[in-house]
């Protein structure tokens, strides 16, 4: 049985990618912080007795800013795939917190890999490298693009970028980076913009809230949809060598789109309860971003089946139904 490591498994990503590899019939073990409540939401119902003897499902206390925890656990582990998906993933938060973001998100590879060097695991690398990445250099992007971060997470994904490709390079690492596109779902963080629009959404029609206020409306995100994105990660750890894929729809929408989509799906004008708040605006803006994934589709048979206005479709209709009580 193959065991695989997930960083950042109780987040959006890695619920799904969990859920895939258990399914694959994988031994999955997790990395979890420990909080003083409960951060388990997204994977509880992969929760399996730890009494059970088929048990495949293991969570291990650690964090990314404990480089010796993840040296212990990798030696008593040794998974044969490490999925690093863990980071401060919040673009904004990251004007907020600049050096916690470098510490986590740039740092935090560097440790793990430093960690697999140290304990001369032979295993096969994921790295959760950004569009962000690209930030202000004009769409269309893809591997051959530059490189010109917008803010303190943009920046520590970089380094986290070139440091995954240099243990590929200086100790033949099967390393690689997915440099994936905005992706969402029922499951992403409510704080993003488009699980914001949702729920607000949701809320608004139910009559439980009266407005949303967002940041920039202008801003064009290539929004895909996070179940199939966690696939092109598993087949990137698959391929005979190790590579860097662009995974993205190749379709571009404004915030402003994705809003009246959302407002028109329960048939209401999202003009009459959208407002501007300053506070949601970064110091410098990511304006535009639009994926080509010719790469993932010719070398990993890699394409994205949803777009923005089903994508809409599923995340409302989850939002109201989780709004909704049950007879
Ligand atoms: P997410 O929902 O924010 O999940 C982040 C995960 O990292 C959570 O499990 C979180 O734990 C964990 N984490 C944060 N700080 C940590 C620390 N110091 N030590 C250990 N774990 C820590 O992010 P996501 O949307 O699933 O994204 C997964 C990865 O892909 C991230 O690296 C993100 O930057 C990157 N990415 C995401 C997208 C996207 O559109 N979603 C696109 C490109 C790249 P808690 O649950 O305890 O907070
Ligand atoms: N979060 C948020 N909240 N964003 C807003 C708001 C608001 O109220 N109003 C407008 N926006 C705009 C932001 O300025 C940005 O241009 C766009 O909506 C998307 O913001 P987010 O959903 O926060 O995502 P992001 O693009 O900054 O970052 C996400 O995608 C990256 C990949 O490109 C995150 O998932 C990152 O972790 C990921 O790497």
């Amino acid at each position: 049985m193959k065991k695989a490591l997930i960083t950042g498994i109780t987040g959006q990503d890695g619920s799904y990618l969990a859920e895939l590899l258990l399914a694959k019939g994988y031994e999955v073990h997790g990395l979890i912080r420990r909080a003083s409540t409960f951060n388990t939401k997204r994977i509880d119902h992969l929760y399996e007795d730890p009494h059970q003897s088929d048990k495949r499902l293991f969570l291990h206390y650690g964090d990314l800013t404990d480089g010796s925890r993840l040296v212990t656990l990798l030696a008593s582990i040794r998974p044969v795939e490490v999925y690093h998906l863990a980071a401060q993933s919040h673009v904004r938060v990251s004007f907020d917190e600049p050096e916690y973001t470098g510490d986590t998100t740039g740092m935090g590879t560097t440790r793990l890999l430093e960690a697999i060097r140290m304990v001369g695991l032979d295993c096969r690398f994921y790295q959760a490298s950004s569009s962000e990445m690209f930030g202000a250099t004009p769409p269309p992007q893809n591997e051959d693009t530059p490189f010109y971060p917008r803010s303190p997470y943009g920046a520590a994904k970089v380094y986290g970028y070139w440091m995954a490709r240099n243990y590929r390079e200086a100790y033949d690492l099967f390393a690689v980076n997915g440099i994936l596109f905005n992706h969402e779902s029922p499951r992403r963080g409510e704080t993003f913009v488009t699980r914001k629009i949702t729920r607000a959404v949701a809320a608004i029609k139910l009559g439980k809230q009266d407005r949303l206020y967002l940041g920039n409306l202008s801003a064009c995100r290539d929004w895909g949809y996070a179940p199939e994105y966690v696939e092109a990660m598993w087949r990137m750890l698959q391929h005979d060598t190790p590579s860097d894929y662009v995974v993205a729809t190749g379709t571009s929408y404004s915030v402003r789109d994705f809003v009246a989509l959302a407002f028109d799906h329960v048939g209401l004008d999202w003009e009459k309860y959208v407002d501007h708040d300053t506070r949601y605006e970064r110091p410098t803006e990511v304006d535009s971003l639009i994926g080509d994934a010719s790469k993932a589709t010719t070398e990993l048979g890699w394409k994205a089946q949803t777009h923005v206005p089903e994508l809409v479709r599923i995340m409302v209709d989850a939002d109201l139904a989780a709004l909704t009580p049950e007879d």
